[in-house]
């Protein structure tokens, strides 16, 4: 079931979510409808918190589901380790229509637990490490508009402001 994505200034997105601890049927039926939502959207990750759950939860698809094998699901991820730079444009899906340019590390190692709950850890690389730090970020109730300047970050947020006024939003 594709579910609507809370846009920024839903309290729900800014707000450290609680961990995923019953990995049963219900947790598959959230990712499924994830997955859909994301694909539908279309974006390449999602967080529970944007759907409105309150659980650390990222799912992830570089690919767009464009090629099979590059689906990503984590619960409790952590950044373990991280290493070099890169800044890109980056947009989210509760910003749409908005993009800016972000530093990210350029590799990161994290480790979590699959939908069954077994720890794994995963190595990423550019644009999937970008998208594993966005998705984290996610859960801690940060946004990319956060990691930007001060500058950036008030001319987005006041022509959201607008939108929201206009009921565009
Ligand atoms: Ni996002």
């Amino acid at each position: 079931m594709i579910r609507p994505i809370l846009k920024l200034g839903a309290p729900e997105l800014e707000k450290v979510c609680t961990p995923v601890t019953d990995f049963d049927e219900d947790l598959r039926n959230l990712v499924r409808d994830m997955f859909e939502t994301m694909y539908a959207a279309p974006g390449v990750g999602l967080a529970a918190p944007q759907i409105g759950v309150d659980l650390r939860l990222i799912v992830m698809d570089v690919r767009g589901g464009e090629e099979e094998g590059h689906q990503i699901v984590m619960a409790n991820p952590e950044i373990a380790y991280q290493e070099g730079r890169q800044r890109e444009e980056e947009g989210c899906l509760s910003i749409p229509d908005f993009t800016a340019v972000v530093e990210r590390p350029y590799l990161v190692k994290v480790s979590g637990q699959d939908i069954d709950g077994n720890r794994y850890e995963t190595v990423g690389e550019g644009i999937l490490a970008r998208a594993f730090c966005h998705e984290i970020d996610h859960i801690n109730g940060v946004l990319y508009i956060d990691r930007i300047s001060a500058f950036r970050r008030d001319l987005i947020r006041r022509k959201i402001r607008k939108l929201m006024k206009a009921g565009e939003w």
